[in-house]
């Protein structure tokens, strides 16, 4: 396991995420890929401490994993989905969190459809002093760290299997396309790709990307952020193009002319990936909208798409995060 000086408590969002943090979260997520690949795939790591999964929002992948996660490091999991809980009673989600602090919860994972939800649990987690640590899980369209952190697990271990490291990346040119105004995956990606050197080229239609996008980074930073309402440019000589799924529960008005218009426009489709590099790799952090954003059988080609790969990494991830905060204790 890397060895390391872990002392960041919470994860809420990448904007302030150290390279020495990137780095550390690789190795370890590179360490526990080893793990996952042996016979018996579980460590004692995390042994009698408590992970709280509190999903407020419906969620396959990112619950699944982090539950699958924190069952490799052998902690134990307690599950909690909106539907079923004390909150259709009207209990509050600071209620609700410490109800799960007072059952002894070590590490929250949390999930909610509006930014900041994890922020707050944090800030009454340690105005209680309690030590308990909250990993977000997604919180509205604010900032997704752990997609980001297995998106980049997924691109540098393409690029050097056993090694993973963020200059692997330096240089590359990475498209991301779509709903970005609603994504707090591109939002945290942003900071992860922008930090390892590469170019990031936003795509997409002008109600769906504003210009203050450009606004996300300072410094230097900066100059590796570009801006396209049209994906032409953006998919020019591309190593990668991220797609994002039309988040229509977030849209509060019809921002788009028809879906068929938009696909023709803006979905990625085998002929508009000539533009980019021969070796091109597609991601999608899914759920996806088969033939709107992504053509379906480029979707289910795995020469081209790294969907499942970044599925397999998001354990790796989530176990080296978990593992980081729960053993920085
Ligand atoms: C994303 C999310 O929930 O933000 N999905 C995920 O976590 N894998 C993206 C999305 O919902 O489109």
């Amino acid at each position: 396991m890397a060895t390391t000086t872990w002392t960041r408590r919470h994860i809420l969002s990448l904007a302030d995420f150290t390279v020495a943090e990137y780095e550390t979260v690789l190795q370890t997520a590179a360490s526990f890929r080893e793990v996952l690949s042996r016979r018996t795939k579980k460590v004692p790591a995390l042994q009698g401490q408590v992970v709280a999964n509190l999903f407020f929002e419906p969620s396959t992948r990112t619950r699944s994993s982090f539950e699958l996660a924190a069952k490799r490091l052998s902690a134990d999991i307690l599950n909690f989905s909106t539907g079923t809980s004390s909150l259709t009673k009207g209990e509050t989600i600071l209620d609700t969190a410490k109800t799960y602090l007072a059952m002894g919860a070590d590490i929250m994972v949390i999930r909610h459809q509006h930014s900041g939800v994890p922020q707050a649990i944090a800030l009454e987690m340690d105005r209680l002093e309690s030590g308990v640590s909250i990993l977000n899980a997604g919180d509205g369209q604010h900032q997704h760290p752990s997609q980001a952190l297995l998106d980049l697990f997924t691109l540098t271990s393409l690029l050097d299997t056993d090694n993973p490291r963020l200059e692997l990346l330096s240089g590359k040119k990475i498209a991301i396309v779509g709903d970005i105004l609603h994504s707090r995956v591109a939002r945290s990606n942003i900071y992860s790709l922008t930090a390892a050197g590469a170019q990031v080229h936003l795509a997409g239609p002008p109600t769906l990307l504003p210009k203050l996008f450009l606004e996300i980074l300072d410094g230097e930073q900066k100059d590796k952020l570009y801006l396209h309402w049209e994906i032409e440019p953006a998919l020019k000589d591309a190593h990668f193009v991220m797609t994002l799924r039309l988040q229509k529960e977030r849209m509060s008005a019809n921002l788009l002319p028809s879906l068929r218009e938009y696909h023709q426009r803006y979905g990625i489709t085998r002929e508009c990936l000539e533009l980019c590099q021969p070796e091109v790799k597609i991601l999608h952090p899914g759920p996806v909208n088969r033939g709107v954003e992504l053509s379906s059988d480029l979707m289910d080609d795995p020469r081209l798409s790294l969907i499942s790969q970044q599925v397999t990494s998001g354990v790796a991830v989530r176990m080296a995060l978990l593992y980081l905060i729960g053993s920085s204790k």
